[in-house]
């Protein structure tokens, strides 16, 4: 039987995939530091899944245990979420971004490498497209990083690239991520940042209308949109997870390296998802309006067609849901 190692799966996105999985009887092994989750989280996981959680707790800059596991577990292909994600944490940091997200990544594909899997799901981003020159955005968009969170996803792309031109029976798929909100329908599950550790729109909205913080900070009103703030592709989590199970698909048929925008299509301002919230949870989410961020551009949203086409995926959910369910996370959490 197959075996993918998940890098991250206790993270937002890793674990909601892990779900699905699971649900799809794929038998997984994730391997996280623990460096952006609660540990709670297995317990969680083994919750919805009705099932027993296989994880090692490690570092993906350590090629020679990455190597062990995935002999251990005869692991087949690897979904690779790992990353620091923070683009405002890369601008006063970007060592630690270079060294988690690039050499990290390395590691593991050095261990792939060194083991003969060869089939590699990647987590890239929009951020890749900087600031756009159209929307909706496609794959062929131009690669304008504009900050160091977003040349990391570059230059592993690139790596990538390289890897399947000099060993062409790699079979390598790099999702571009627009958005995650939302959550599981349990409710157990959600966008659970370490505290202090994302600046993610959901989660800060969220802790306003929990009390925890006075207000939400609007970055910019001043943008050239109908409200002055900024246009995003909000998708819901597991309409995102939901794609990862596709791709798995894709690269079990062929070889070669695709890219693929992960979005619906559909832009949504800052306070068009403030709005949605509120008619969801009946309560008022306060804001202050501060600064444009440096690295935030106006407008970004994907045209998703290549995705729909070739992985026959297509997102379901649509905004009210994607609030809803982060409202039962937080209410349960
Ligand atoms: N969430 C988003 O908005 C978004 C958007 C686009 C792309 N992405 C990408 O998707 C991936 C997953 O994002 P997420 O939102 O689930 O992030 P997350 O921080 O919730 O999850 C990442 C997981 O990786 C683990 N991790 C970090 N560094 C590690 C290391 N060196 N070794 C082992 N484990 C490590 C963390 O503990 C965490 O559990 C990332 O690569 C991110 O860049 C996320």
């Amino acid at each position: 039987m197959s075996c993918i190692l998940i890098s991250g799966g206790f993270g937002y996105i890793g674990s909601h995939t892990a779900t699905i999985l699971s649900e799809k009887n794929h038998k997984y092994v994730i391997v996280d530091n623990f460096s952006n989750c609660k540990r709670d989280i297995v317990d969680k996981i083994r919750k919805i899944t009705k099932n027993k959680v296989c994880y090692y707790e490690c570092d993906i800059r350590d090629t020679q245990s990455l190597i062990n596991i995935i002999n251990e577990n005869k692991v087949t292909s690897v979904i690779h979420f790992a990353a620091l994600k923070s683009v405002s944490e890369s601008l006063m940091n970007p060592f630690e971004y270079y060294e988690v997200n690039v050499n990290g990544t390395i590691s593991l594909l050095r261990a792939m490498k060194l083991t003969g899997v060869k089939k590699f799901l990647f987590s890239s981003s929009a951020a890749v497209y900087g600031e756009p020159d159209f929307c909706p955005i496609d794959e062929n968009h131009s690669l304008k990083p504009l900050n160091p969170y977003a040349q990391t996803k570059i230059i592993i792309e690139s790596i990538l690239k390289d890897i399947y031109e000099a060993e062409k029976n790699w079979s390598v798929v790099c999702l571009r991520y627009f958005n995650p909100i939302g959550a599981h329908k349990s409710g157990l599950i959600g966008d659970d940042p370490l505290s202090g550790k994302s600046a993610n729109l959901m989660p800060e909205i969220i802790k306003v209308v929990k009390g925890i913080k006075d207000y939400l900070n609007v970055f910019g009103n001043d943008y050239p949109t109908p409200d002055g703030t900024g246009i995003r592709d909000y998708i819901h989590i597991m309409d995102l997870a939901e794609a990862h199970f596709k791709a798995l698909d894709f690269i079990d048929k062929r070889n070669g390296i695709s890219f693929f925008n992960i979005g619906t299509g559909k832009g949504v301002s800052v306070l068009e998802l403030k709005k949605a919230f509120e008619n969801v949870s009946g309560l008022n989410v306060s804001i202050k309006i501060s600064n444009r961020r440096q690295g935030d551009c106006a407008v970004c949203y994907a045209n998703p067609k290549k995705a729909n086409v070739m992985l026959k995926w297509k997102s379901k959910y649509d905004l009210k849901q994607m609030c809803e369910s982060s409202w039962k996370f937080a209410n349960r959490n």
